[in-house]
C-alpha cells in the first residue's frame, strides 16, 4: 500500500504553525458569513488531509476485510491495519499485542468493566472514582457496581479544579479494587498526576484504569512510564476518523480476562462443544472492524509525530496562556478550572448568561465552542451549575482566533448582559 504522508514541517521551534493550519481543509470554511474559529476540539479534533486521503485511498485501491482473505487486497488492508497497531504503540511505549483497537474510549472502559471486573469484584469491594470523571468512566463501573454488589466511591477535587491528593491516597482503603482516574479533565483541563497515582493505587494492590482521551491527543503520553493497569483512549480527538480508539492493558490482565464480545476474529477454533479464543489482542476485537478508521488513525498517529508532541503542547499551551489571560479581561467572565498544570480546555461562565444562549450567539459569529454538562454531571453538581461554556483549543488554532474569539465574547455579553 502506497504511504501517504503527512505534510512535511520544520524542526522542533521553527514549526511553521501557518502551514500546519492549511493541512486541515475544513478550518477554511466559513459559518455564518464569519471565518470558523474551531474551539471544540476537546469534542472532537479536525482532521488534517494526510488522515482524510489514507481513508479515501483506502476505499478507493485496497478495501478488503482483514485477517481473512490470502487474495493481494485482503493482505494489503491487513497489513496497513496492523501498521496502524505498530505506529500507535510506538507513539505510546506500548507493546503492540497490548493494544485493543475499540470504537473510543466508551467501548475500552466498558471492556475492562465487563470483562476485568465484573468476574472479579464482590459485596463489599469498592471502585474509587474521581469528581472529574466523564460519564464514560462513572456509568460502567455504576453498572457493574450494582451487578456485583461493590460501592462506589469518590474522590474529591479542590474549588481550582485539582485533586485532593492526600484525600486520594487516604481513600484507597483495603476495600477498593480498582481505581477509575482520568488523566486530564475534559472540562477542567487540569492534567492529573497519574503517574503518582497510579504508584500509589498498585502500592496498595489497586488495579488503576486511567482516561487518556483528552492527554494522547496533546502532550507525549508514555503508558509504560505512568504504570497503570489499564489506559483507554479515543482516536477521533487526536486528528483520527471517528469510531476508532484503543485499550492499553498488560498482558497478565489481558490473559486472564474473558472476552468481552464472541464472533469472527476472536477465535481460534469453534465447535459446538466449546470455542478455543485467539490470543491477545484479537481475542477481544469481535467482527469486522472500522478499518478505514484505524488506517486513516496510523495516518493521524504519523502527521502528530512529524509535528512532535512535544512541539504540540508547547504550542497549545502558548494559545492557552493568550486566552486565559484574554478571558480574564472580562467583566463578569469566571473561568472553572484554574490548576496549575492545565490542557488547553477552558471553561466558562458569563454573569447573566445562560451557557447555551452564550454558545450560540457565538455560533452565529462564527465561533464554535461547546454548551453543557460535558458529560460530567457530578463535576457541574461540585460547581453548582448545570452548563457551563467551554473553548477547548488545539495546535492547528491561531493567537488571531484567539483575539476574535474574545472580541465575540464582548460583542455577545453586550447583547446577552
Ligand atoms: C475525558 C473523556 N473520557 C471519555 C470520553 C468518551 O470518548 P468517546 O465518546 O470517544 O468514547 C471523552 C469524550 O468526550 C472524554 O473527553
Amino acid at each position: 500500500m502506497s504511504a501517504i504522508r503527512p505534510t512535511p514541517v520544520a524542526a522542533t521551534g521553527g514549526i511553521d504553525w501557518a502551514r500546519v493550519r492549511a493541512d486541515f481543509p475544513l478550518l477554511a470554511r466559513e459559518i455564518h458569513g464569519k471565518p470558523l474559529v474551531y474551539l471544540d476540539s476537546a469534542n472532537t479534533g479536525q482532521k488534517p488531509e494526510a488522515v482524510i486521503a489514507a481513508v479515501d485511498e483506502f476505499y478507493r485501491r485496497h478495501n478488503a476485510n482483514v485477517s481473512r482473505a490470502v487474495h493481494t487486497l485482503g493482505e494489503e488492508a491487513t497489513t496497513a491495519y496492523e501498521a496502524s497497531r505498530d505506529k500507535l504503540a510506538r507513539h505510546l511505549n506500548v507493546r503492540r499485542d497490548e493494544l485493543v483497537f475499540t470504537s473510543g474510549t466508551t467501548l475500552a472502559i466498558n471492556l475492562v468493566a465487563y470483562s476485568y471486573a465484573l468476574p472479579r469484584l464482590k459485596p463489599g469491594d469498592a471502585i474509587l472514582l474521581t469528581r472529574m470523571e466523564h460519564h464514560a468512566n462513572i456509568v460502567p463501573w455504576q453498572l457493574v457496581a450494582e451487578r456485583t454488589g461493590a460501592r462506589i466511591k469518590v474522590a474529591e477535587i479542590t474549588p481550582e479544579g485539582e485533586l485532593d491528593l492526600d484525600a486520594m491516597h487516604a481513600a484507597m482503603t483495603p476495600e477498593v479494587k480498582i481505581l477509575g482516574v482520568t488523566h486530564v479533565s475534559n472540562v477542567l483541563g487540569t492534567v492529573n498526576p497519574v503517574r503518582e497515582i497510579c504508584r500509589e493505587a498498585r502500592r496498595r494492590g489497586i488495579v488503576s484504569v486511567v482516561d487518556g482521551s483528552q492527554a494522547v491527543p496533546h502532550r507525549a503520553v508514555d503508558i509504560t512510564a505512568i504504570g497503570c493497569d489499564f489506559y483507554a483512549f479515543t482516536g477521533h480527538k487526536m486528528c483520527g476518523p471517528t469510531g476508532t480508539g484503543a485499550l492499553w492493558a498488560r498482558r497478565e490482565h489481558l490473559e486472564t480476562m474473558p472476552p468481552f464480545l464472541g464472533g469472527g476474529e476472536m477465535i481460534r477454533e469453534v465447535r459446538f462443544d466449546g470455542t478455543v479464543f485467539n490470543d491477545p489482542p484479537h481475542k477481544f476485537e469481535a467482527g469486522t472492524p472500522n478499518i478505514a478508521g484505524f488506517i486513516g488513525l496510523g495516518a493521524a498517529v504519523d502527521y502528530l509525530a512529524t509535528l512532535g508532541m512535544a512541539n504540540v503542547d508547547a504550542r497549545e499551551q502558548e494559545l492557552l496562556a493568550h486566552a486565559t489571560e484574554a478571558m480574564a479581561k472580562i467583566d463578569g467572565l469566571r473561568i472553572i478550572g484554574t490548576a496549575k498544570e492545565k490542557a488547553a480546555v477552558i471553561s466558562f461562565l458569563l454573569e447573566g448568561a445562560h451557557a447555551h444562549d452564550l454558545a450560540t450567539l457565538l455560533d452565529l459569529e462564527g465561533v464554535a465552542v461547546r454548551s453543557g454538562h460535558h458529560c460530567a454531571h457530578p463535576l457541574m453538581q461540585f460547581y453548582g451549575v448545570p452548563a457551563t461554556c467551554r473553548a477547548s483549543l488545539a495546535f492547528y488554532n491561531t493567537h488571531e482566533e484567539i483575539e476574535r474569539f474574545v472580541a465575540a465574547l464582548g460583542k455577545v455579553r453586550r447583547l446577552l448582559v
